[in-house]
């Protein structure tokens, strides 16, 4: 398939190499002309492991970049918005971007016959693709969704540092449309996953999925964090509590672990989750937990939960102490496998998005 991928951070540029590998014909285009003639010149603009070997072996054959948007929507089927969305003041996302790309293919697709498949693949709050990109296409192109395009919303799950391997092994695939017609272009571009579990439903319910999912794991760290400050507070009071040997003891219980027949036993990944010590930080799961709660907010939903969730975050960094001086094995290794600075990526960011 065609594909044209709008926005080469990290979200675009993995998911545009992958595609690539994967034998589609791909335009990565981004606004920032040093940015596209970085990867024009085969160099990632970050680091991320795998990226630049890929890069360099589909660029000039499977890959192309530019930063020429209407060409890209041109010479391709389908497009996905990748560009960034940004936290505003009082913690809805900053959608500007997402609007301006919007009305841009619109006004490519009011001079393009051909049907063509528009997807969001940022991480927007529940109703944008179909309250806010649809109409801009819509009023932009001077042409009917679900007759003339196809809209849908395609959220991504992957952690920076480990985004190839996420991108060629994903735990799922959540497919939002408007319509059949998109759902099919959807399951297309994903040929090359045949035995990873999808998720077809409306883009409503794919931008909840992805919200529900970061919700969780933060709700899950501010949980560690809770019981370990609680933990610490007791330790120095003369008792003796070890907070790793709670933690363990927590992790053993059949709800996280399963025993198998011959002896060992397998701990659910979320386990990882479920460690004090470091918080969470980064870009993706407090902007996404604020957004969540803004769009509460305005739907008239109090999330009381969510908002202590955040509200646990200061002091986090109280518990990072007893954390990074601890003796204890698990607790350093947990923290490490939440990897506070990745190696294998240049963002700062920390936690699984
Ligand atoms: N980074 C992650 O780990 C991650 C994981 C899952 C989902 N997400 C979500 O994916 C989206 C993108 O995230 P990212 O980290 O890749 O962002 P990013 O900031 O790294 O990249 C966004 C890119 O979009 C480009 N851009 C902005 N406006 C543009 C325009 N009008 N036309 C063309 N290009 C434009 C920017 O120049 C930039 O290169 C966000 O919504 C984010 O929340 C990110």
């Amino acid at each position: 398939m065609r594909v044209s991928v709008i926005g080469t951070g990290y979200v675009g540029l993995v998911t545009g190499v992958g595609l690539a590998e994967q034998g589609h014909q791909v335009v990565c285009v981004d606004s920032d002309p040093e940015k596209i003639a970085k990867i024009q010149r085969g160099e990632v603009p970050f680091f991320e492991r795998g990226l630049e070997g890929l890069l360099r072996s589909t660029l000039g054959t499977r890959l192309d970049a530019t930063t020429d948007l209407r060409r890209a929507v041109l010479e391709t089927e389908l497009s996905l918005i990748a560009v960034g969305t940004p936290s505003r003041e009082g913690g809805e996302i900053d959608l500007s971007s997402v609007e301006a790309v919007a009305r841009q293919v619109g006004e490519v697709l009011r001079d393009k016959p051909a049907y063509h498949v528009v997807v969001v693949k940022s991480t927007v709050v529940p109703g944008t693709t179909e309250d806010v990109v649809l109409p801009l296409l819509e009023q932009a192109a001077a042409k009917r969704a679900g007759r003339d395009f196809g809209v849908g919303m395609n959220p991504e799950f992957l952690t920076e540092g480990e985004a190839v391997q996420d991108f060629f092994f994903p735990d799922r695939l959540v497919l939002g449309a408007i319509d059949e017609r998109t759902h099919y272009t959807l399951d297309a571009l994903y040929a090359g996953f045949p035995s990873v579990e999808r998720v077809h439903t409306t883009p409503r319910t794919a931008e909840m999925i992805k919200y529900a999912s970061n919700a969780l794991l933060a709700t899950l760290i501010s949980f560690s964090n809770e019981v370990g400050n609680l933990c610490a507070a007791l330790a120095a009071g003369g008792g003796r509590v070890d907070v790793a040997e709670v933690m363990r003891g927590l992790h053993l219980s059949k709800y996280l672990r399963t025993a198998l027949p011959e002896g060992s036993a397998i701990t659910a990944p979320l386990a990882a989750f479920l460690w004090p010590g470091c918080g969470f930080g980064g870009s993706c799961l407090p902007k996404d937990v604020q957004a969540l709660i803004a769009r509460g907010r305005q739907a008239g939903v109090a999330m009381p939960l969510l908002e202590a969730v955040i509200a646990t975050i200061p002091r986090c960094g109280a518990f990072a102490s007893p954390c990074s001086v601890s003796r204890s094995g698990p607790i350093r290794t947990i923290c490490a496998s939440r990897r506070p600075f990745r190696s294998s990526t240049t963002s700062s960011r920390r936690a699984r998005s």
